[in-house]
């Protein structure tokens, strides 16, 4: 297989491309061949090392997510079969034209999605559906703040919290984007500070790693309100007022994706599956995709991570 490889820790002197055997899928898992793979912020992160892989998976090739055809299943598998185009999580390993990921982790990608949209969907729609809806406890009705609403994650949870019934503030930095964040279904789209001034927020969810976010969430929030906060800086501090939390009977929550039991992953992808899916099927929802590079531009993929002013997601074509 052909993939991208750390070889080491640092920049972008440390990705190259490498041939490597083929991985072989294990009793519950299935071998996935991809021709595109989603990049995220955690890969720059276990570039640097202060994100790392998952046991079990490869420790030198990054990628936490999958989307193919399953060309292999372990002797175990019930799940899936040979020519299912599948599309989940992945402990690391992804960034390759074949990728072995747990059967559990994995849903079927629906027929109206080619494969390159296929590849702009799970990590983004899982964690923007589980921080929502299962975290932030969101119910139709209710006003939700998405904090780095043009990112990956962010024009996921624009999508999903409109498609079931919420009132979105969308908080975008950028004044170029905010047209297409609100076409994403954004009933107000402002900078992050200013949407939270509107106040009375049921759910903020915070995507842009600015840990004052925080305080000034929690000075948005309606009674009973939850601030999720699914983005943060390694070492990041801030300072609230308790009696703020308090105040508002106020949840605040935080959630990481990557190191969790394989049993929970198993049911948060069982979640996005039931409830995603089907927006994803029927044209509610759809993947966004700000740029796919070749896989020989593997470091300036990952360059492009942080850069500012993205709408959506960054993938790499694998093959
Ligand atoms: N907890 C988990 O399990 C989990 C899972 C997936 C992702 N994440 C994290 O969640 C975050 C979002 O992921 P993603 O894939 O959507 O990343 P992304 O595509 O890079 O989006 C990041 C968003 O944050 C905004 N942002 C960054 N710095 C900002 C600042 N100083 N002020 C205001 N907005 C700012 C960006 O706006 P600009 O375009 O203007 O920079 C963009 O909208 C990342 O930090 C990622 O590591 C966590």
């Amino acid at each position: 297989m052909r993939c991208v490889v750390y070889t080491g820790t640092g920049g972008r002197e440390v990705v190259a491309i490498a041939e490597r055997p083929d991985p072989v899928a294990g009793k519950f898992e299935v071998l996935v061949a991809t021709r595109f793979a989603g990049l995220n912020p955690a890969d720059v992160l276990q570039r640097e090392a202060r994100h790392p892989h998952q046991p079990g998976s490869p420790a030198d090739i990054p990628g936490i997510e999958v989307a193919g055809t399953v060309v292999a299943c372990g002797e175990a598998v019930t799940r899936w079969q040979e020519g299912d185009r599948v599309f989940g999580l992945v402990g690391g390993g992804g960034l390759a034209d074949r990728v072995v990921a747990h059967e559990a982790h994995l849903a079927r990608v629906p027929d109206t999605l080619d494969d390159r949209e296929a590849a702009a969907v799970p990590e983004a729609f899982i964690t923007a559906h589980d921080a929502l809806v299962t975290r932030g406890r969101f119910v139709p009705g209710e006003t939700v703040a998405v904090l780095g609403a043009n990112g990956g994650v962010g024009t996921a949870a624009v999508q999903i919290a409109h498609a079931l019934g919420g009132r979105v503030l969308a908080g975008v930095r950028s004044e170029q984007l905010r047209d297409r964040v609100a076409e994403l279904g954004a009933d107000e789209v402002d900078a992050p500070a200013a949407v939270l001034e509107r106040g009375g927020i049921d759910v903020v969810l915070e995507l842009a790693a600015q840990a004052e976010h925080v305080a000034l969430a929690l000075a948005g929030l309606a009674p009973n309100g939850r601030i999720v906060v699914v983005s943060g800086r390694p070492g990041a501090e801030t300072a609230f007022a308790v009696r703020d939390l308090m105040a508002r009977r106020a949840t605040l929550v935080g959630t990481q994706l990557r190191p969790r039991p394989p049993e929970e992953k198993a049911l948060i992808v069982t979640a996005f599956a039931r409830s995603v899916v089907p927006m994803l099927a029927d044209g509610r929802a759809r993947p966004v995709i700000d740029r796919v590079y070749p896989l020989e531009e593997a470091a300036d993929a990952l360059d492009a991570i942080r850069a500012p002013g993205k709408l959506g997601k960054l993938l790499l074509a694998t093959a």
